[in-house]
């Protein structure tokens, strides 16, 4: 393909992809299936890969994000970014709706009501309809620039549809996490020993301050935009700016959804208030009030602002459902790894619209600070909408003769003393080889998809041979027969056949999903791809002493001392013997031809090449110790530039006194 013919293709399917993209996200009507979105995704980055002069950082390849940024630069908001006053009460909304008519005496007034999105405040701007910066809140005058992540957000859009939108302007609205999402996002945390998140809020928040903006696109964030900067005057009030912004592809507040509404009286705004009161916890998303704001842009010139916030605007924010039950009892969970979850027994009680039977007591800490007994009168409440916790007791109602509450010193599960870490809030089972739930927790995240992946296999099956002591922790795995398999209920021979044909092929995967399958606490994916990459051996790991681990990037000492207590223990020993005498991988691979002549460099590749592909020198980068990255930064230590580098990119190079170097030397660097 020439390369004029590669610009046209490359356009066409950019435009093809936002347009998709509004469709999904935006307008929730898609036109082509998710199998036609990615095959013409995949078509945009293998060309951009081979035509990088073309390069668009607002191209829908970039919404997997990849940069990473290890401070976020602190920018200053061209118009500071104000808070609401709240008010939690009709008198209070009333008094506030007074003193507003108050102001613009004989006037007429209309409000528009919104939702009240629980997550974090963000700035937009755009730049002829491309999106240019993304700052969060901060402390209202300043913000972080986080615009790679937001970039990630599926419903922002990186170009606007039309051309009736201002040459240059910022849009502000509230990034959250749907909640469906945060569940899900919560129960992998656990899955992987991490801790959860509170509420989707703080997961929103926290979603926004990585580092890594692939991580980020992994997060299920939503963004609804709700204030359009006005820097040109283009419309007289809030609702026709806000429904403009629609029509330019932004993901609005709609009439239509009754996410926003007009109203010219109290009991209009009321009537709104009562609905969403009531119907809250069927949105999808968090909501933690209602938002009441003056229509007319004159008007809200004239009622101005405080220094905190603006007099045109108001929050009503809700009260935290609350009932009061009994406290029967207080029963332990025990996790995959240990790790002890105490849990309220309720006299059942209708919050919210659910019955709610149990709630989550998080540890023995927070039970010493509710000064919680058993037959107590508690409140219970909505707090992160989807658990329910308990935050008080009723003191008046508590049974002269109460007895303090113990905690738990033995596992409910096996007996084993409970131990608790320095530092550590929660309680552990540390009979991580013979308590039941640890036992199968263990075997099923071994056999997970991220980490051995063994067809055949669920988390029945693994109950199922748990519990005919066909296994006890993973090494037994391989040393099951087929034979072994038949006499078990719903077992068919050809099924018992994929599961040991399974168990062998796991065989072949690599050390870190390996080294992630054991399951160390606080050892996710992303660790135990670190320490694979850098022990190399699993030996090697087995010898690192806390202060060795410590010094790997991104470990810190909660890890390492895991990690070092984990291999300290006979049974972990044991065990490791064993999958590695049936043949598991322990070590990296390493690739013939490989060196280290490129250790420690960064680098930069641009343009094409005539001898190698870009792919071709990527790999040998990675062959030879280096590390391919995608921008040039402060970091880079070299750029490998072919014909028709990028004019920015040289630029940057140049100012930053980056070495470019052409193939030819690159490969006389490496020895080929
Ligand atoms: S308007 C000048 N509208 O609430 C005020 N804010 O307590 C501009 N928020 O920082 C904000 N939903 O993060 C506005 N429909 C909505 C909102 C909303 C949530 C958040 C926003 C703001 C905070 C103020």
């Amino acid at each position: 393909m020439s390369p004029d013919e590669a610009r046209l293709k490359i356009e066409q399917l950019r435009k093809a992809l936002h347009h998709h993209n509004y469709l999904y996200y935006i307008k929730d009507q898609p036109e082509i299936s998710d199998y036609d979105f990615d095959q013409k995704l995949e078509a945009l980055q293998k060309l951009e890969a081979e035509f990088p002069q073309f390069e668009d950082p607002n191209s829908p390849s970039r919404r997997v994000g990849g940069g990473i940024t290890k401070d976020f630069p602190t920018l200053k908001h061209k118009y500071p970014m104000l808070s609401l006053s709240n008010t939690y009460s009709r008198e209070e909304l009333e008094d506030y709706l007074k003193r507003t008519q108050k102001a613009l005496p004989d006037e007429e007034l209309e409000f528009i009501c919104e939702l009240k999105y629980d997550g974090a405040a963000i700035s937009i701007r755009y730049q002829n309809g491309s999106l240019s910066q993304a700052l969060t809140r901060g402390d209202g005058s300043q913000g972080d620039e986080i615009t790679n992540n937001i970039k990630t957000i599926p419903s922002v859009p990186l170009h606007l549809r039309g051309s009736d939108y201002p040459a240059e302007f910022e849009i502000r609205g509230e990034v959250f996490m749907p909640l469906a999402g945060f569940a899900e996002l919560n129960q992998r945390r656990l899955q992987e020993g991490l801790e959860p998140f509170a509420n989707p809020r703080n997961s929103a928040s926290g979603s926004l301050k990585m580092q890594d903006s692939a991580l980020v696109a992994e997060r299920p964030l939503d963004c609804f935009l709700y204030f359009v900067m006005q820097e040109e005057p283009l419309f007289s009030n809030h609702y026709d700016a806000v429904m403009a912004a629609g029509e330019w592809g932004f993901k609005i507040p709609r009439p239509e959804q009754n996410y926003l509404r007009k109203a010219k009286s109290i009991d209009e705004i009321f009537d709104f208030i009562n609905h969403w009161d009531q119907a809250r916890h069927e949105l999808p998303f968090e909501i933690d009030g209602i938002v009441i704001k003056v229509n007319d842009y004159r008007q809200q010139e004239r009622l101005g602002a405080t220094a905190k916030s603006p007099r045109w605007a108001i929050a009503y924010k809700f009260k935290a459902e609350q009932q009061e039950t009994i406290l029967r009892n207080v029963s332990y969970q025990v996790g995959r790894t240990g790790a002890i979850t105490p849990v309220a027994n309720l006299e059942p009680v209708s919050l919210a619209g659910t019955t709610v039977k149990r709630a989550s007591l998080h540890n023995a800490d927070q039970i010493a600070k509710l000064d919680l007994r058993e037959g107590d009168t508690v409140y219970v409440e909505k707090g992160g909408e989807i658990i329910p916790k308990v935050v008080g007791v009723n003191f008046a109602k508590r049974a002269l003769n109460a007895p303090e509450f113990e905690y738990i010193k033995h596992c409910p599960e096996c007996g084993s003393k409970l131990i608790r870490l320095e530092g550590e809030a929660l309680h552990y089972c540390p009979n991580d080889t013979a308590c039941p739930p640890q036992v199968s927790g263990r075997i099923q995240h071994f056999i997970s998809r991220k980490a051995m992946d063994i067809e055949g296999m669920g988390s029945e099956t693994v109950e199922q041979f748990v519990q005919a002591d066909l296994i006890q922790n993973v090494a037994d795995l391989y040393d099951l027969q087929v034979e072994q398999l038949l006499p078990l209920e719903r077992m068919a021979e050809k099924s018992a056949q994929n599961i040991v044909e399974g168990i062998a092929a796991s065989k072949e995967i690599p050390f870190e999903r390996v080294l992630f399958g054991l399951g160390i606490r606080y050892v996710g994916e992303t660790v135990a791809k670190k320490l694979a990459r850098h022990f190399e051996t699993i030996n090697a790991l087995q010898a690192a002493s806390k202060e060795e681990l410590v010094a790997v990037d991104e470990i810190g000492e909660r890890i390492a001392e895991s990690v070092v207590a984990y291999f300290a223990d006979t049974a972990h020993q044991n065990l490791i013997e064993r999958l590695q005498a049936a043949g598991l991988q322990f070590e990296v691979v390493k690739q013939e031809g490989g060196s280290q002549t490129l250790a420690g460099l960064s680098i930069v590749i641009s343009g094409n090449f005539e001898r190698f592909g870009r792919k071709e020198i990527k790999d040998l980068i990675e062959l030879h110790g280096g590390k391919n990255t995608g921008s040039v930064s402060g970091k880079t230590s070299l750029i490998v530039a072919g014909e028709g580098m990028g004019p920015s990119k040289r630029k940057k190079a140049e100012d930053l006194g980056v070495k470019i170097i052409g193939e030819e030397e690159f490969a006389q660097m490496i020895g080929l």
